[in-house]
């Protein structure tokens, strides 16, 4: 089969890695990929963001499957074009994508269906916003209800942050029409857990939990990114807690959104936080995390491609969904000036990580030169992962790797799954 990925970034290069090794895949092409992926498949330089572009390649290469993996083709309907000409999918419809594409979507749906979540309001207007965060206690958290690069969530420790973040998203509108609406919430404490799951609309099959690391720097310090490194399983979310929340928050999601119309079929993430009153749903997400999928899948044993498949012809209740009872650890090594804007273009030395055993490297900004040279393109640049049969072992490797990689300013956090243990160095 021809099998198409939308996308370019470390969660694209972990789900490729893992659709290479299935028997029934012929060709990949990545739309648009990154020097890693090239290795595994054919880059085509259309942006993830070009539905139109991604449909009509797809029509000329007559591609049997795609996996639309990014939130924004997903909510700008990429699923619903391509079924539309036949192309198989793995991936939510735009109508189910809303529970990551609008916050006020997935919060109301949340209150309908009893699924607990933050306590909150909705704005569309800003003296009403501004008033309400005048009289709420603190932290507060200001949400803008549409997509904005992983940028549109500010908890803010007093009233000037909370309105600075309002101000910001509806009076100079940084992030255009996703932030002319907000959610205004209860600010919650506990420990965070992401859970990714494959669903076909009415099975949910949760995949290992994971813990993602989204400061900046060391003792979880400094700007918020995109994730900065992982740790699967998560050690908070015990089989008790998977068990309540596979009882209150998955089931129920899964069936509140076929009870609306809106089936979901592909993952479907879970951003949950376990509170002292028991775990909540912090967010939402239409799709694997990034780099949440660099953790998870290394642990998948199973073809990825078949559950894929059994999501799309809602058949996961029969499919073979198996995990290493191992852990993995994913470092995200960055360039020096990231969450910032970044320069680029700077030579890449992997020193034989991506030899080692139990050892992947997934690229997120990188670019393979003519002559073979390996460039940073990005503020994430890659992704290191080792899976052992303990989460300290896998730590250890994927320290031992990372130290290994060169170019200039590079930079990590060495603290990711350091718990009542020494930060590495
Ligand atoms: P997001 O951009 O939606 O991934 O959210 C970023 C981060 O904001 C989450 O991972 C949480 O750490 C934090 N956050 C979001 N909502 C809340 C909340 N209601 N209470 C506490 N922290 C939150
Ligand atoms: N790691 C969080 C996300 O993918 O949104």
């Amino acid at each position: 089969m021809n099998v198409m990925v939308v996308g370019g970034g470390g969660r694209e290069h972990a789900i490729i890695s893992c659709l290479a090794r299935s028997p029934r895949i012929k060709k990949i092409y990545a739309l648009p990929g990154n020097g890693g992926i090239a290795d595994l498949a054919e880059c085509v330089p259309v942006s993830a963001e070009d539905v139109d572009g991604i449909a009509a390649f797809a029509r000329e290469r007559a591609i049997d499957f795609a996996v639309v993996a990014p939130d924004d083709p997903l909510v700008m309907g990429a699923v619903d074009r391509l079924e539309a000409q036949g192309v198989r999918c793995f991936g939510p419809s735009a109508a189910a994508a809303a529970v990551e594409g609008s916050k006020i979507y997935a919060k109301a749906l949340m209150k309908k269906y009893n699924i607990p979540t933050a306590r909150y309001e909705v704005f569309d207007n800003l003296d009403k916003a501004l008033t309400c965060a005048a009289v709420s206690d603190y932290p507060l958290v200001v949400k803008a209800d549409g997509l904005a690069k992983g940028k549109g969530v500010t908890v803010a420790e007093n009233f000037e942050q909370a309105r600075d973040a309002l101000l910001s998203c509806m009076k100079e509108k940084t992030f255009g029409a996703s932030g002319e609406r907000v959610v205004i919430e209860e600010c919650l404490t506990g420990p965070e857990v992401s859970v990714l799951a494959f669903t076909d609309g009415k099975t949910i099959v949760p995949m290992v939990s994971s813990m993602d690391h989204k400061r900046a720097y060391d003792g979880n310090e400094g700007p918020n990114t995109g994730g900065m490194g992982v740790i699967a399983p998560n050690p908070h979310y015990t089989p008790a807690l998977a068990e309540t929340c596979m009882k209150t928050i998955l089931c129920p999601t899964v069936e509140a959104l076929q009870a609306e119309g809106r089936p979901f079929k592909g993952c479907l993430y879970f951003g949950l936080m376990l509170t002292p009153q028991g775990p909540k749903v912090i967010e939402y997400n239409c799709r694997f995390g990034d780099p949440e999928a660099q953790a998870v899948l290394p642990l998948l044993e199973s073809d990825l491609f078949e559950i894929m498949l059994a999501v799309r012809e809602d058949r996961l209740d029969q499919a073979d969904i198996r995990f290493s009872s191992g852990a993995s650890c994913c470092v995200v090594l960055a360039s020096k000036e990231y969450p910032g804007s970044c320069k680029i273009g700077l030579e890449i030395d992997l020193g034989g990580a991506d030899k080692l055993p139990g050892v992947s490297v997934f690229h997120a900004g990188t670019r393979r030169e003519a002559d073979g040279r390996l460039l940073t393109a990005g503020g994430r640049v890659l992704a290191v992962t080792a899976v052992a049969p303990s989460a300290e072992d896998a730590r250890i490797q994927a320290y031992e790797a990372a130290e290994r990689i060169q170019f200039d300013g590079a930079r990590y956090r060495k603290d990711i799954g350091a718990y009542g243990t020494q930060a590495i160095r």
